[in-house]
């Protein structure tokens, strides 16, 4: 491949777009920007797209195998995230297309927006703001509960959830794992218990995803795993809407079951986060009743809904940046990537 490799850069946002200015990335690459997802652009301007060799991609693109067909030339997907659950796996697999991720860029700012999360959550203080601002003072209804003293599921202690454990710590909490690959350090420091998945639900007063969504633990937590938890549980996701099933969540929350939950990614997060209309006449129905289910949670006052930001400071963005577009000029000089698929 030459230096003058053909690249689309989709999901661009305006820092991306003047980070890639600032680095005069079209003087390395063709470029083509583009602030759209590129499940949706029509079939003429996939068409005109056809030469692709890589795609840089942030987590709103669908690159399903139907979308992947057009780019009869593509060697490379490199995600702006950490996640990749939005690349067609089997598809690339299939075609000889590599998957590089940024793995690592900001365990510490997602493990930390987590936490405001569930401070928010168990204090009210979103919702107390809001309340305010409407000129209500009313300060016996936001009664919040402590941290400490209080027992921590986190499924999944990778890069993320190993920080989150920590922040946990160091609030007081009691914290239990799950994850089929334990983190030695994490046990050898006393930091926190291994458990099985059922031990976890039932004894955790807050339950945190840090795990990637994958085939096998598609709606994780729903009405089956919901029922072994403790009454009054909080659930803070700040990893795969998938994780989730949000209409039994929906339910469990309105019958009381789950006291509050903080969600930054939900299943089918489209409609809600790109206001993806289109998607929604579209799509199946499923699609429809999740996007009907997900604007019911936001209307809940225990419910704390953002649009998949975890990752977003400015700290961790400028990281994504740089190792992205790295990983793209160590791929088409030959030298050695670590690649997810
Ligand atoms: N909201 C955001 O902005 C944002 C940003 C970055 C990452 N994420 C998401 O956060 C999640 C965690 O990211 P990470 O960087 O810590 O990943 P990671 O790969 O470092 O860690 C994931 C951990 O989960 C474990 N795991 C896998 N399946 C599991 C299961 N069924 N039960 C329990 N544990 C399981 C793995 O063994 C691993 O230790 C991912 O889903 C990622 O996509 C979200």
């Amino acid at each position: 491949m030459d230096m003058k490799s053909n690249i689309i850069f989709c999901d661009v946002d305006d820092i991306t777009r003047k980070h890639l200015q600032d680095h005069k990335i079209g003087e390395k690459f063709n470029c083509t920007i583009l602030q759209e997802s590129l499940n949706d652009l029509s079939s003429d301007a996939l068409r005109k797209l056809s030469n692709v060799e890589i795609i840089s991609t942030f987590v709103y693109s669908r690159l399903r195998g139907d979308i992947l067909e057009n780019f009869k030339n593509l060697k490379l997907i490199s995600t702006r995230s950490t996640g990749y659950n939005n690349v067609d796996a089997e598809y690339c697999k299939a075609h000889g297309i590599k998957v590089a991720n940024v793995a690592g860029y900001g365990e510490i700012t997602v493990a930390e927006y987590a936490m405001g999360m569930l401070l928010s959550l168990t204090r009210n203080i979103g919702f107390s703001n809001n309340k305010l601002r409407n000129g209500i003072v009313k300060v016996n209804g936001d009664m919040g509960i402590d941290l400490s003293g209080k027992t921590v599921g986190v499924i999944g202690t990778g890069a993320i959830g190993r920080h989150f454990v920590g922040l946990c710590h160091a609030f007081g909490c009691h914290i239990l794992a799950s994850d089929p690959f334990p983190n030695q350090k994490l046990i050898d420091d006393g930091m926190c218990d291994y458990v099985d998945v059922s031990h976890l639900l039932k004894s955790s007063d807050i339950i945190s995803l840090n795990c990637p969504a994958t085939k096998e633990n598609y709606h994780l937590i729903n009405k089956n795993t919901i029922d072994q938890m403790k009454d009054g549980v909080y659930i803070v996701n700040t990893a795969r809407g998938e994780l989730i099933d949000s209409v039994d969540l929906y339910e469990a929350i309105v019958a009381g079951k789950i006291r509050g939950a903080g969600l930054d990614v939900l299943d089918y997060e489209d409609v809600i986060i790109k206001n993806d209309i289109e998607a929604l006449k579209n799509n199946d129905k499923n699609f429809a009743l999740y996007s009907v289910i997900n604007a019911k949670l936001l209307q809940l006052p225990n419910v704390i809904l953002t649009p998949h930001i975890a990752f977003n400071s400015s700290d961790a963005v400028l990281r994504i940046l740089n190792t992205s577009i790295q990983t793209i000029c160590d791929f088409i000089e030959g030298k050695s990537i670590t690649f997810v698929i």
